[in-house]
Order: C-alpha cells, then structure tokens, then sequence
C-alpha cells in the first residue's frame, strides 16, 4: 500500500494543498492547530470513509465553503489506484458524498473497504478504553469492515433494520396495532445480527491473542492483557434461533419501552488487565500501553488477512517516547508507509536515512 499524492481542497483549513509523500516515513510537524492531524484525517477517510474524529461531513468543509474534495493516488501492489472524495453541501443539514475509484463513482461506501487499507494512532484511541461500549463496537467494526466487504453491508443492513424496528415498536405502542409485524423485524434483526456477533467474536478472539501478546512486549511486565466479546443475549449460543427466541420474549418489553434492547448495537468488548477492568483499575501508563497493544494486533491482523502492508497514520503517538522506544516501536511497526505528526522534527532527524520532512503551518505545507 503506497500512497503517492495527497490532494486537498477546501477541507479542513487547507484551501488547496498537494502533498507528494515519500515511501517510508513522513513526517510531519509543525506547531498546534496548523493542520498536521487534519493531514492524516484526509488520509483515514479515504481508507474507511469517515472520520476518525468527527460523524459529521460539514466539520471537514473549510469554513463559509460549500463543500470538500480529497484526492489519494498511489500503488496497490504496484498498480496504481486513485480515490476521490467530493462532499457537497446541499443544505445546512445535508451533504452530498460521491466517492470515486480508478475515476468511477461508486454506487456503495462498502466497495471502497479495502482500497486503502489504514490504520491510525491517535491520542482519540484512548477513548475505546475510556467511554462508553459505543467507542469499542466503532474500533471493532472499522477493523472488521477493512478486511471483509459483507460485514460492513451487514453492519448497513441491521442499522437500518434497528432504525425501522424502533419506528414501528413506537407506532405499536401508540396505536396498540400491528405488533405481529414486530415478529417481521425480529426475525430479521435475528439472522443479521448473528452473523455480525459471529464476526466481531472470531474478531475479538484473534485481538485478544495478538494484543495480549504485545502488550507483554510494549509494557515488558508481567501484566495480563485479555478481551473478551460480551453480547447481551440471554442464554445465546450462537445461533439465529436463540437470538429470536429472546427477541420474543422481551416484546412487551420494547413495545413498552419503544426500543430495541438486545443485539449488536448494545454489545461491548470487555478489557481486561490481570482480570480486572482496564478502565476502572488501569493506570494511565497501563491504559496507554493497553491501547497501542490494540492497535498494533490491529495492524497485524489488517496485513495477516489482507497480504498487504497498511498505511499507518500515528498522530502524536509517539511523542512522549524517548529515541530508543521510538525506534523499537518503529521497529515493531516494521511497515513500509508511516506518517507521523509531531510538533518538533528534531526528535526524529537522527532516526533514520529514509525519512522526509513536511513542516505545516496555518493551512499551508512545505516539503523540507
Ligand atoms: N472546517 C474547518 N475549516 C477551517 N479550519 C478548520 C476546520 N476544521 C478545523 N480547522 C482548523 O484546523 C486547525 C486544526 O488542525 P489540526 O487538528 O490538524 O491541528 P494540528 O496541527 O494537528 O494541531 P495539534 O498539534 O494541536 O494537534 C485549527 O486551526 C482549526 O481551527
Ligand atoms: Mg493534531
């Protein structure tokens, strides 16, 4: 994975900005709030269609503008790819998304999983420990859609079986008509919903082996890291019946209540240090250390199944590294694209012959 050109317009606070990245390390400086995250941003919506900051498309539009386009080009095991993101405003509250690849628009955000596959560190990561279950169901499931196209359109699909569910649980409880038609939703909501718990759990286990196993690398004590899937169906083995089965027996419940209460949406994945939970007892360090384990089983995986390098995007990562762990890490990393923002190059100037250098200031990127 090689990305070759990197062309901004009106996203962020770039106006019109190319950059032309070199093969190994880039990176990038500069002081605060000049743009250097909002490369890397650029970078990650390419490769999974969002942001790894914001939901919202109007937040990457350059102010009093009326719209963004991002441009990748680069090389997929030596064939060269492109992609497009052009982002309209139609209306104060509707934007327009038109992504392209090789030039040709797609007619689904799911055919650009795998295009360019990506993985970011940033300090936002941190979250996935910190927050609620909604921020590690997202890790999971942007790891998840990388690497395999069903999932994300299964992912679509029980979003907008929930979402329509949800409406008609409302109706019911307002008309006390049409409950039958609950049964619609839950059989549906049942046979989509198993194979993505199906997929996040064989996901979680492989995480689970990779991340405990750096983690005793990163952290070097001897400190257990463990994560475990944890669905909230009662009584579930797996299978789409038993999901059913319990969706029929809370049906009362969620007509009372207007919503959908068991699934995927409300699962979690437990993180665990020597068996205790990682957000409650973990200290900073731990909590710091847990999460780059993540991370980098993340960028394990990604290469394991896809065969290919992906690009890493570390956003401050590093930066209270010494020399010495930055370049074990980097070593660990052992990847061929990496781009690193940092307020000071000097850090870095020792580190090694292939780097290139882009200092970022007010919206505006040099190449030094
Ligand atoms: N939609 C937008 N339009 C114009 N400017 C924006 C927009 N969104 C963010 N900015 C500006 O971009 C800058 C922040 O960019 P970015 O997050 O890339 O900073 P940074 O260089 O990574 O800084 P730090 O070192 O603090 O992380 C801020 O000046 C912010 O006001
Ligand atoms: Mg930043």
């Amino acid at each position: 994975m090689l990305i070759e050109r990197i062309v901004l317009k009106d996203f962020r606070n770039y106006e019109y900005q190319e950059i032309f990245p070199n093969k190994g390390i880039n990176i990038i400086y500069g002081k605060n709030a000049q743009g250097k995250t909002n490369i890397l941003e650029s970078v990650f919506l390419c490769s999974t269609a969002r942001s790894h900051r914001t939901n919202k498309d109007a937040d990457l539009i350059r102010t009093l503008q009326q719209g963004y386009s991002v441009k990748i080009e680069g090389k997929r095991d030596d064939e060269p790819f492109s992609i497009e993101i052009n982002c309209t405003k139609i209306s104060s509250r509707l934007n327009k998304k038109v992504i392209k690849v090789n030039d040709i628009t797609l007619s689904k955000t799911g055919q650009l999983m795998g295009v360019l596959n990506s993985v970011m560190f940033s300090p936002e990561d941190l979250t996935v420990i910190k927050e609620g279950p909604s921020e590690r169901r997202r890790f999971l499931d942007i790891l998840i859609s990388q690497i395999n196209t069903s999932y994300f359109y299964s992912l679509q699909e029980y979003n907008r079986i929930i979402k329509q569910k949800n409406a008609l649980l409302k109706r019911v409880y307002e008309t006390g008509k049409n409950s039958d038609l609950i049964d619609v939703y839950n059989i549906k909501q049942a046979k989509t919903g198993a194979k993505i718990i199906k997929e996040r759990a064989v996901f979680t286990e492989q995480i689970n082996k990779k991340a405990g196993h750096n983690h005793f690398d990163i952290a070097n004590r001897a400190e257990e890291l463990e994560i475990k899937y944890s669905c909230d169906i009662p009584d579930y083995s797996g299978e789409e019946s038993d999901f059913y089965k319990s969706l029929d027996k809370i049906k009362d419940k969620e007509i009372k209540i207007q919503s959908t209460i068991i699934g995927p949406h409300r699962d979690d994945i437990e993180i665990l240090l020597n068996g205790l939970n990682i957000r409650d007892y973990g200290s900073q360090g731990q909590q710091r250390s847990a999460i780059l384990s993540l991370k980098f089983a993340e960028m394990q995986i990604i290469k394991e199944k896809t065969n290919k390098q992906p690009v890493l995007l570390l956003d401050d990562a590093l930066s209270e590294l010494d020399l010495l762990r930055k370049r074990k890490l980097l070593n660990k990393i052992d990847t061929k694209q990496t781009f690193i923002t940092c307020t000071e190059k000097r850090r870095y100037m020792t580190l090694d012959d292939s780097i290139s250098f882009f200092f970022v200031n007010k919206g505006s990127v040099k190449s030094i």
